[in-house]
């Protein structure tokens, strides 16, 4: 949550700082700021409520020129959205910083801060930041150990960027918990919480670790380590395209990359086959020798990624047979655990910066979980960089907050794991290639149930009033009827519950009446009966039924009931398949509404606080 950008340059970095921004703007969008230091070293500030087109036109009319700054685009956690708690924040004229995360000590910090003068301007947690940076310039530091003393007294999860008047040549970075990455120009160098923020600048990258701190000229980068040692961290080259990020010919993110699941699959099988046999190399080089000692699984994510792990678990005992367990990061965390032996840590995340993931793998390694896998979208992610083993998913930047692509190429990436453990625990060959053969098809099979869409918006029109929505599911279609109701209730704002179908008639079939839609996923599989006696149930009590079923489901019986009929998919991919017509729903009844798909209300990307 929040994005921050900084730049020092021999040209005027606001152009870069704005661009910056814009990419960020995923990861929070309730108000945004930028701070320069102009060529007589003054600290210059702007700040608007709303998006970074507010900013932007704030600019327009009054520019700011500098070449050194910082800026910000907010998620606010400490005091309500508002221009007075916009970063960046200040400190008498003389500091300026930007923050992601959570200082939590900054009451009693605060207090300190007031009792010896200091006023404060914000209700943020962020502003004892720039006092305490100030207390220590006051006491002669200079910037690097201001900063480094600052972050001595802070705790919490911070990344954050520094300038300051008194030394105008430097831009100054920390980080402990929260991403940030420094880019390398030429003869101008720049900070930011990502990489996708600085790609139209620099391909180049050094990623700092917790506890670092940077200082930044036109001429380098220093960095040193949390004991104030100089350190060298490696230069990566990234291969993301500075034209990924375009939104081209569709209306919002989210349509586009539901549209690109099919070439976003493809991208996730590539390569990870020699003809129809899975490389365990795919995982990592030490995976073949890790696989051979698994006997269990434990599956940690957050949200849609959560919804993944779901899926896998069902798949994990039924195919590979071996046991398999799924929490949330954030339960997960702060519970006592027994550790079965020959566990294999799986975490999935599409950002792989989200703080309660993070922290839950912290955890398991202290608590004896020794191997370690992520399951992720971004190579150059603290995820992927603290994790033993990790597949990529290559679904691409996905810029919708609600997640799409990345939630069909984590299960496809499950799969291959689950294969990949399976193959260990007597899965036979001719299972092994069967299922291989059908991700094959997958691709095709996305590209011809995203032709549902037309049929899709019409349903949509009869959601534009409601309330409320049930989503019901069977077996692994369960934790889709779940993703399908987040996707739902996170862009168009209607409550949407997701059930097992058969636990209606253990409470919520209470909720049912007119006004109440129930989407029901319905493949054709040994549940279908089930789940069609959980249907009628709906039905004889005025309920209104929406559902996706396979063409050869025997429903027609079913007077009144809307059905869209989804090609014949093989059981196994079935999840896969099915997720997608719940987004277009999901995506159609936001348009009706009105609401900003891509950048719901309260919400932003990449979840970087607890
Ligand atoms: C919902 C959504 C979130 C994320 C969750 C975890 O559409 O996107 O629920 O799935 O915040 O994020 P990652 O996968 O980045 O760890």
């Amino acid at each position: 949550m929040c994005g921050i950008v900084g730049a020092i340059a021999h040209r005027t970095v606001t152009p870069v700082l704005l661009e910056g921004l814009k990419r960020l703007e995923y990861r929070g969008y309730d108000s945004a700021g930028i701070a320069v230091l102009d060529q007589d070293h003054t600290l210059l500030r702007t700040r608007r409520i709303g998006k970074i087109l507010e900013l932007e036109a704030a600019l327009q009319q009054a520019p700011l020129v500098g070449r050194i700054g910082i800026a910000h685009t907010r998620w606010a956690t400490h005091g309500v959205p508002s221009e007075r708690n916009a970063h960046p924040h200040v400190c008498r004229e003389r500091v300026a910083v930007v923050h992601n995360g959570i200082v939590e000590n900054y009451e009693a910090l605060r207090g300190e801060l007031q009792a010896k003068g200091y006023e404060f301007t914000s209700e943020t947690d962020t502003e004892v930041i720039a006092h305490q940076i100030d207390v220590f310039l006051e006491q002669g530091l200079p910037l690097l150990k201001a900063v480094q003393a600052t972050c001595g007294v802070l705790r919490g999860a911070f990344a954050i960027g520094v300038i300051s008047s008194a030394h105008p040549r430097e831009l100054v970075a920390a980080r402990q918990g929260s991403p940030l990455v420094v880019g390398l120009g030429d003869s101008e160098n720049y900070i930011a919480s990502d990489v996708f923020a600085l790609v139209a600048e620099t391909q180049r990258f050094l990623f700092l670790e917790d506890g670092d701190t940077a200082v930044l000229t036109t001429d380098g980068v220093e960095i040193y380590d949390a004991a104030g040692a100089a350190v060298e961290r490696p230069v990566h080259e990234t291969r993301i395209a500075a034209d990924a990020v375009e939104r081209g010919e569709y209306r919002h993110y989210m349509q586009k990359e539901i549209h690109e699941q099919a070439i976003a699959v493809e991208k996730t099988l590539d390569g990870r086959y020699q003809g129809e046999r899975l490389l365990d190399e795919a995982f990592g080089d030490t995976a073949a020798a890790i696989f051979d000692q698994v006997r269990n699984v434990q599956i940690v994510a957050c949200g849609t990624s959560y919804h993944a792990g779901m899926v896998a678990r069902y798949w994990m005992e039924e195919i590979a047979g071996v046991p398999c367990q799924v929490e949330v990061a954030s339960e997960f965390r702060y519970r006592r655990h027994v550790v079965q032996p020959g566990t294999l840590f799986v975490t999935i995340s599409q950002s792989g910066e989200t703080a309660d993931t993070l922290a839950a793998l912290k955890q398991a390694r202290l608590i004896g979980y020794t191997h370690t896998l992520a399951i992720c979208n971004v190579p150059e992610s603290s995820l992927v960089r603290e994790s033993e083993l990790a597949l990529m998913t290559r679904a691409g930047p996905e810029i919708g907050v609600a997640s799409t692509k990345a939630f069909t190429t984590q299960l496809t990436a499950l799969l291959l794991l689950v294969i990949a453990i399976g193959k260990r625990n007597g899965i036979s060959k001719e299972r092994e290639v069967a299922i291989v053969r059908e991700l094959h098809r997958l691709p095709s099979q996305i590209e011809q149930v995203l032709r549902l869409e037309p049929e899709i918006v019409k349903w949509a029109e009869n959601f534009g009033d409601k309330k409320d929505a049930l989503y019901l599911g069977r077996g692994m279609h369960y934790p889709v009827a779940m993703e399908g109701a987040l996707k739902l209730k996170e862009i168009s704002y209607i409550h949407a519950e997701a059930y097992p179908a058969g636990e209606l008639k253990h409470g919520p079939l209470a909720l049912i009446d007119d006004q109440m839609p129930v989407i029901a996923v319905a493949p054709n599989n040994e549940l279908l009966e089930k789940l069609k006696s959980n249907l009628q149930e709906v039905q004889a009590r005025g309920g209104e039924l929406y559902v996706f079923a396979d063409v050869n489901a025997p429903l027609e019986s079913m007077a009144g009931v809307k059905l869209l009929r989804v090609a014949e998919v093989n059981d196994v991919l079935a999840p896969i398949i099915y997720t997608i017509p719940l987004q277009l729903l999901a995506y159609h009844v936001a348009l009706i509404k009105g609401t900003d798909v891509d950048q719901p209300r309260n919400l932003a990307k990449s979840v970087t606080v607890e």
